[in-house]
């Protein structure tokens, strides 16, 4: 099969083939039809996780998948072949990726029943960004009283979450470099768009003096975002930033893929509360294009489709 995938270490990636890969215990084989790119793709691909993480070659690029079961194996009795389903891979190595015509995923979390209406391109962005922009959004109650901010919020967890908190009643200030991102984040219920290119905290002091409730660190530097909020707020950060000082509480976050947060994720997309914005389709042959192109800025998701196999 076809997949693309950092060959050996110290390579770039490029489209290869390798074997079929047969589905183990509590695993199912989904025939991918589309995937998404997320940050983690580009650290992958740039070798930045080499000691950090195992690294079995070739290693396939891509967490994010949507596609239908090809083939269960054993104890699999909750899934079923011709299953329409999305996810994210989580395996605690480096290797399988849904960049590519097929993947094993287990069935026990990263795994859920695309909903009908749902088209795979827009499944396939949902599952690492919306789990993390539910854990950001979880982590802190919001009320209609909130005030918060979303630094980075024009990436595929930013544009979940501002949606999330502006449907929750909070005033959400959002950071966008372009016009056409910030415009992006006012149609999803920013009230106030920032160029963090221009500064950061005169921007949000200007529009809340005493700071704001809570600040989302999903890019940029922890301690310029730590000024933007208020004495007793809190910074939730996505890269397990800390916090300079006692004023203000850090509550680090990450992505959990389980269903129930997958069956969220999915019912944010069908009721419209927090759509996935897909920017651009590439087929898997320019899968590396895709890369390079997200690695350079990105308003929502890119996402890769992958032609069935002859
Ligand atoms: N811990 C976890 O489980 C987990 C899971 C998923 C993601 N993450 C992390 O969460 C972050 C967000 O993920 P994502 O997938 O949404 O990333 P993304 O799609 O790469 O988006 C990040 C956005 O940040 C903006 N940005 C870049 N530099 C900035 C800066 N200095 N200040 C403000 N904004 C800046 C960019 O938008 P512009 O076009 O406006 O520049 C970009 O669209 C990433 O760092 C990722 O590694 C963590």
């Amino acid at each position: 099969m076809k997949a693309f995938a950092v060959p050996a270490a110290g390579q770039p990636p490029a489209l290869v083939e390798i074997p079929l890969p047969e589905p183990t215990e509590r695993e199912v084989r989904v025939r991918v039809t589309a995937a998404s790119l997320n940050g983690f793709d580009v650290a992958v691909a740039a070798g930045y996780l080499v000691g950090r993480m195992e690294h079995r070659y070739p290693v396939v690029i891509g967490k994010d998948f949507a596609g239908v079961v090809d083939a269960v194996g054993s104890g699999v009795s909750d899934f079923s072949v011709g299953d329409r389903v999305f996810g994210v891979v989580l395996k605690p190595y480096l290797g399988d990726g849904s960049l590519s015509e097929y993947v094993t995923v287990g069935v026990d979390a990263g795994l859920a029943k695309t909903p009908e209406g749902v088209e795979d391109a827009v499944a396939a962005g949902l599952g690492l960004a919306g789990s993390t922009a539910i854990a950001a959004f979880d982590a802190v109650p919001l009320t209609a009283d909130s005030t918060v901010l979303v630094v980075g919020a024009t990436g595929g967890v930013g544009m979940t979450l501002v949606a999330l908190a502006a449907s929750a009643g909070a005033r959400v200030i959002a950071t966008g470099r372009t016009e056409q991102g910030r415009q992006a984040l006012r149609e999803r219920g920013a009230a106030d768009t920032i160029d963090y290119t221009e500064g950061v905290v005169p921007a949000v002091r200007a529009l809340v003096p005493q700071g704001v409730d809570v600040a989302y660190h999903l890019a940029g530097d922890p301690l310029e975002i730590a000024e933007t909020i208020r004495d007793n707020g809190a910074m939730v950060s996505s890269l397990g930033a800390s916090v300079p000082n006692e004023r203000i509480r850090a509550v680090p976050i990450s992505g959990n893929a389980t269903h129930d947060v997958l069956d969220r994720v999915a019912e944010n997309q069908v009721t419209g509360l927090a759509p996935v914005q897909v920017q651009r389709q590439y087929p898997l042959a320019e899968a590396g294009q895709a890369l390079s192109d997200f690695a350079n800025g990105t308003v929502g998701k890119l996402v890769i489709t992958v032609p069935t196999a002859e």
